[in-house]
């Protein structure tokens, strides 16, 4: 029989994610497909329910439902549980609902995918405080990356988030900037720069050392303007395409047990985004 999938969200016409499963699942010859369902914050245990009950065999899980969904979940793994979020649910085979979050490993396999990160990547500064910040954190630990150094606009938010990490501080906004040459990634994860929703950078990336890794999670546009400025200042620059085809393509291994091409799919989004 037809499985099918599915992604909940508010808003969620945006989503690529169902183009790429729909790809994906074309690819590797599985019987499947993926659709867009816009659950509103008051009905997400209603759709949960109803989303078990019309057969669905998993579904993605974005915006503003990743923490919500928790105690609609049967069993949580330990990113899941770690980050207080979840973005991918597979229905087990007796019905059980399992919760995991790829949103950091798609993060880290992204970077690793792009630039060599050996021992020489040194101090990280990660930008932002929330939901984001903390899942790619926890997963850039797990990988040996650190130490860690938070820095928010919400200075208090930076503060709590790094006492969850070991060797980690918080830097204002204004302090991070005057000591970017320290460090050899650096990680962008608020929404500012993003289109259609604030533009703008969070701070300026002009003092950073030539060869810096400098990420942004942001990917329409391609090039945020805090990319732009970090790459004319020497920075090598990363968008956030990788991060979302590898955050999807954990969960279809989670659905599928199979690896689906992620090189193919970056290349094809990037194209029909405007890049090359
Ligand atoms: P996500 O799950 O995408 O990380 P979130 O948990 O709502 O979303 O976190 C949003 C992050 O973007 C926060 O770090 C937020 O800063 P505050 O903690 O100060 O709110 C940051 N952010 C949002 N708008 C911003 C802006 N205009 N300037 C700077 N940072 C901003």
């Amino acid at each position: 029989m037809k499985k099918w999938y599915a992604v909940i969200g508010d808003p969620i016409a945006q989503s690529m994610s169902p183009e790429m499963h729909d790809a994906w699942f074309r690819e590797n010859g599985i019987n499947a497909s993926y659709i867009p369902v816009h659950v509103k914050v008051d009905q997400l245990k209603e759709a949960v329910e109803s989303l078990k009950k019309l057969g669905c065999s998993g579904w993605n899980v974005t915006v503003p439902h990743k923490t919500a969904i928790i105690p609609f979940i049967d069993k949580l793994d330990e990113t899941a549980r770690r980050m207080n979020a979840v973005n991918t649910v597979k229905v087990l085979e007796d019905g059980t609902l399992y919760g995991m979050n790829t949103d950091g490993q798609g993060f880290v396999r992204s970077l690793q995918e792009v630039y060599d990160c050996g021992e020489t990547i040194g101090n990280v500064l990660v930008i932002g405080a929330g939901g984001a910040a903390s899942g790619i954190s926890f997963a850039l630990e797990d990988a040996g990356f650190g130490p860690i150094t938070f820095t928010n606009r919400t200075f208090e938010k930076a503060h709590r988030l790094s006492s969850g990490f070991s060797r980690s501080s918080a830097l204002s906004f204004k302090d991070a900037e005057s000591l970017l040459d320290k460090f050899g990634l650096i990680v962008q994860t608020t929404s500012v720069g993003m289109n259609f929703a604030q533009s703008g950078i969070p701070l300026d990336p002009s003092g950073i050392s030539d060869g810096t890794i400098v990420t942004d999670i942001i990917y329409n546009p391609l090039e945020t303007d805090f990319l732009r400025i970090a790459r004319i200042a020497g920075g090598r620059t990363l968008n956030g395409i990788g991060m979302f085809v590898h955050q999807g393509a954990l969960a279809f291994e989670l659905w599928t047990g199979i690896t689906p091409d992620t090189k193919k799919m970056i290349q094809s989004i990037s194209t029909k985004l405007g890049g090359n």
